[in-house]
């Protein structure tokens, strides 16, 4: 980016300045030359008709010499007045046109230095201005959030890699002294953790892919009903294992929607396992399809643990959970929801989390395009 003071002849100023200069030339020149070529010569005609027949031609002589001298004059005078008024209108002009423009400049190079929280400050500096400036906020607002977005994602995701890695190597080395045998449980263990990494990969490709609209979706018309079967199927044995009850109310009444029949699963899946992890023996879980003659409503309800509220809005974050360290420690890495979100919205549909509160449980619903 070009900075510092710019050439004279480069400057917004001398550049108005040379403008006004040539509107006045070519006025003073027109005028002038109209002037010349037309007044004398009526003045002169209008003397030559005066009552006596033959005027004194001296008299004559000092009459047209003073209209020569004083248009002459007054054109030299207005051309003075003009010059000094375009350079006060250019210096005038200049400044309030740089002056903004100026502080565009410096905010807009403290943002290409990686400084986004630079902000231009509004002022009564004409609509455009105003416009421009309000845009560029915007443009530093929307970067500054993307920064923190992204900042945020990679220590996350080190945090993530950091503690199955830790252990894996813990494990080997403990093998390598000869600490530990390299035996079935020991493997067992180490495969663990890297079916942790394994599914940690996998999960954010598929979120990273659904954000950039790349989620392959296989479309067909999925009946909800078989979807709501399958889903209490795979659930069934993990919730009768902790003793929460899980109550189906299928009521969509024959409704079919069109997308991708895992996908829609996983979505399903997803809920549950979530439900599962933040209930406790003795707790319930209902499994809700309704539909209306749009929508298809998808829920999955708790008498669990519940989510405060202003954890609500965030629950659809990647790698958000509400108690870190305990969620972590549930084998959680926050990025569930987020699949659910995307994989939902790919299907054009929308999905929210309502909560009363701690301990008051909590509910999630999916709403889908109705297809039949
Ligand atoms: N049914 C639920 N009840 C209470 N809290 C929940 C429930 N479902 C999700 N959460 C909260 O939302 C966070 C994000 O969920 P999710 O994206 O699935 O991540 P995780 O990998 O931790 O399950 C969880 O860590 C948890 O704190
Ligand atoms: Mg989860």
């Amino acid at each position: 980016m070009k900075s510092g003071t710019p050439p004279w002849d480069d400057r917004l100023g001398v550049r108005i300045f040379l403008g006004a200069v040539l509107v006045l030339g070519v006025g003073a020149v027109t005028a002038w030359a109209v002037a010349l070529l037309t007044g004398p010569i009526i003045f002169h005609e209008h003397m030559l008709l005066v009552e006596t027949p033959h005027p004194d031609p001296e008299v004559v002589r000092h009459a047209e010499e003073a209209f020569d001298a004083s248009w002459q004059l007054t054109l030299l005078l207005a051309l003075i007045a003009a010059c000094v008024a375009s350079v006060l209108v250019s210096v005038f002009l200049a400044r309030r046109i740089a002056r903004p423009l100026n502080k565009v400049r410096s905010a807009a190079m403290r943002v290409a230095a990686g400084d986004y929280s630079a902000r231009v400050p509004e002022g009564a500096m004409g609509a455009e201005f105003t416009e421009m400036i309000s845009a560029f906020n915007r443009m530093a607002a929307e970067l500054d959030e993307t920064e923190h977005t992204r900042k945020r994602l990679l220590s996350d995701l080190a945090h993530e890699v950091r503690t199955p890695l830790a252990t894996v190597d813990g494990y080997l080395e403990a093998m390598l002294d000869g600490v530990a045998a390299a035996d079935s449980e020991t493997l067992s263990m180490l495969r663990v953790q890297t079916d942790r990494l394994k599914r940690l990969a996998e999960d954010i490709s598929l979120v990273s892919s659904a954000e950039e609209h790349r989620l392959s979706i296989e479309t067909q018309a999925v009946s909800v009903a078989d979807l709501i079967t399958a889903a209490q199927g795979q659930a069934r044995s993990s919730y009768a294992a902790r003793h929460v009850a899980l109550e189906v109310d299928e009521a969509s009444e024959g409704a079919v929607v069109l997308g991708d029949r895992d996908r829609l699963s996983q979505v399903l899946t997803n809920l549950l396992d979530n439900a599962l992890r933040h209930t406790q023996q003795g707790d319930q879980v209902i499994l809700r399809a309704c539909s209306d003659s749009t929508a298809v409503f998808l829920s999955v309800e708790d008498s669990g643990r519940g989510v405060a509220s202003e954890h609500l809005p965030h629950l659809f974050e990647r790698f958000y959970r509400v108690d870190t360290a305990r969620d972590r420690a549930h084998g959680g890495s926050g990025i569930g929801l987020a699949i659910v979100r995307s994989i939902v919205e790919a299907h054009g549909g929308n999905v929210r989390a309502e909560s009363c509160g701690l301990g008051h449980g909590a509910s999630f619903t999916v709403e889908l395009p109705r297809h039949g």
